[in-house]
């Protein structure tokens, strides 16, 4: 039984990564599009549809490698991310040269000159030019997040290989021929660990792809990308560019010294006009001392850390404060673990959104936190009476469900928070927190006894709660007296 398990498992792996045919004789080659290190990128027509065709440059002595490594990603792929990938229809053989074939989504990238007009930008990826930071971010780690997902680090994030699509109205990632697979149960398809960075503009740190934090290698190139499109000193050329990531570099030892991070050692010298430290034209208008921007800030310092082991991932990112403001967004699976791994075997529950610590009072009305705790977490829990909900005010009417006013009026609130406990420490639960769930259970509907009895005979040492933080009533906002 187990055995034909593992061969059901086998065949679909194998289908899902085998090669996709088009058809040579309803192909026909169009006029050149776009021309990379390795590829030629025509239009052209399949079947009538408009499409866009790779081609290895033949002078290119690896090119013809990376295409097939291509066609393979491409195909591992399939569905990962509608929108985020150019739509892979497969590849075929013309006049004895290896052909890929991709639905046409969108004819600029991100590093087309029309895009130093940022409002432009904005308006082909939906949203307003104030918006454009926070949309950026989120649709280039939504992009290799999914990517990551899939067990697959692409290692040239850079705006020549990010799609601008304006009729789904987002970015999609495209050039996979440097791409390598980590999460692949039998092969580590373009994985050569001594491999050297396709470019340096770009590329993180450790330029080869670290093999405890493989995914991480991504990340810091999407925070790159980031600045490289949104700054326009950075944008300008390439050199401009460069001496930035050098002046960014040369500031990492004297951080390490003081146990700070490189890129606020960079911003403190800048600011107070140091040495080599210039701050890029246009800088200042996208750090501009609003809150969004010190949120911003925050992310980018876990996009940029220096140690690989130390960068956020992007399912992580997305759930930041400055990309999910809201706790909106629904969490992303996060990177595909290395089968066999013992990381794989205790992965846990992707997270749903950050926990917001130290807020002023009632700034975070309406954010959904998880939070994990040790147990016992030290909360005491009431069921939430009218006057509870009339302090509340609408914030958890709207989130507690839609069954009718008198069943939104039932549920859980934390009622003391115990001093000293394990809540109180984590400093990110109060008192008028609305409890939503423990672990995977719904807690709307249960009496405070049963919440607490769950608790009680939970069997692992920590719990994972998810609350909803209202306008807090005005009564018992204090932790309680020491020792109960
Ligand atoms: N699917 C696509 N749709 C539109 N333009 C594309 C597409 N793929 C590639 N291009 C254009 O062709 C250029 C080179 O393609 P790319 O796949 O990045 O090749 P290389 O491996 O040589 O860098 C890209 O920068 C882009 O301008
Ligand atoms: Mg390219």
């Amino acid at each position: 039984m187990s055995r034909l398990l593992a061969l059901t498992f086998v065949a679909l792996a194998v289908a899902r990564c085998a090669a996709l045919t088009v058809s040579a004789a309803a192909l026909s080659l169009g006029s050149p599009l776009g021309s990379g290190t390795f590829g030629c990128v025509r239009w052209g027509e399949l079947d009538g549809e408009l499409v866009v065709v790779k081609t290895a440059k033949v002078a290119e002595q690896r090119a013809a490698t990376y295409l097939d490594t291509e066609a393979y990603i491409n195909a591992h792929l399939q569905g990962a991310a509608p929108d985020h990938l150019a739509p892979y229809l497969g590849s075929c053989t013309v006049d004895d040269e290896k052909v890929l074939v991709w639905r046409a989504s969108g004819e600029h990238t991100l590093m087309s000159a029309e895009y130093a007009d940022l409002a432009l930008l904005a308006s082909d990826l939906g949203c307003s030019e104030a918006e454009l930071p926070r949309v950026l971010m989120s649709q280039l780690l939504s992009a290799v997040g999914h990517v990551h997902a899939r067990g697959v680090v692409h290692r040239d994030l850079k705006p020549e290989n990010l799609l601008v699509d304006p009729s789904s109205r987002t970015l999609r990632l495209i050039d996979f021929g440097s791409a390598c697979e980590i999460g692949g149960w039998f092969t580590r398809r373009g994985f050569q660990a001594d491999r050297g960075p396709c470019s340096v503009l770009y590329c993180a740190p450790e330029q080869l792809v670290c093999q405890e934090a493989p995914y991480a290698f991504d990340v810091y190139s999407c925070a790159i990308v980031w600045l490289r499109t949104l700054v326009p000193g950075l944008r300008e050329s390439e050199e401009a560019l460069f001496n930035w990531r050098l002046a960014v570099r040369d500031r990492v030892v004297s951080a390490r010294r003081h146990g700070a991070h490189a890129i606020d050692e960079w911003r403190a010298a800048a600011l107070a006009g140091e040495g080599e430290a210039e701050v890029p034209a246009g800088w200042g208008q996208l750090f501009d001392g609003t809150e969004e921007a010190a949120h911003a800030w925050e992310l980018l310092r876990k996009l940029l850390a220096h140690e690989p082991t130390e960068r956020a991932g992007a399912a992580e990112a997305l759930q930041s404060e400055f990309v999910n403001p809201a706790c909106t967004a629904p969490p992303l699976a996060p990177a595909a673990a290395r089968p066999w791994s013992l990381e794989a075997l205790q992965r846990a529950p992707p997270e749903e959104c950050h926990l917001v610590e130290a807020e002023e009072e009632g700034e975070a009305a309406g954010r959904r936190l998880s939070i994990e705790l040790p147990l016992p977490p030290g909360i005491r829990l009431a069921a939430a009476e009218e006057t509870w909900w009339e302090a509340a005010g609408g914030a958890g009417e709207a989130e507690a469900g839609e069954e009718g006013a008198a069943e939104r009026r039932r549920g859980l609130v934390v009622a003391e928070v115990v001093a000293g406990g394990p809540a109180e420490r984590s400093g990110s639960v109060r008192v008028g927190d609305l409890l939503l769930a423990i672990g995977e259970a719904d807690t709307q509907h249960m009496a405070p006894e049963e919440a607490t009895a769950l608790l009680a005979h939970w069997r692992q040492p920590m719990v994972r709660m998810r609350m909803l933080r209202t306008l807090a009533p005005a009564v018992g906002r204090e932790s309680s007296a020491p020792a109960r």
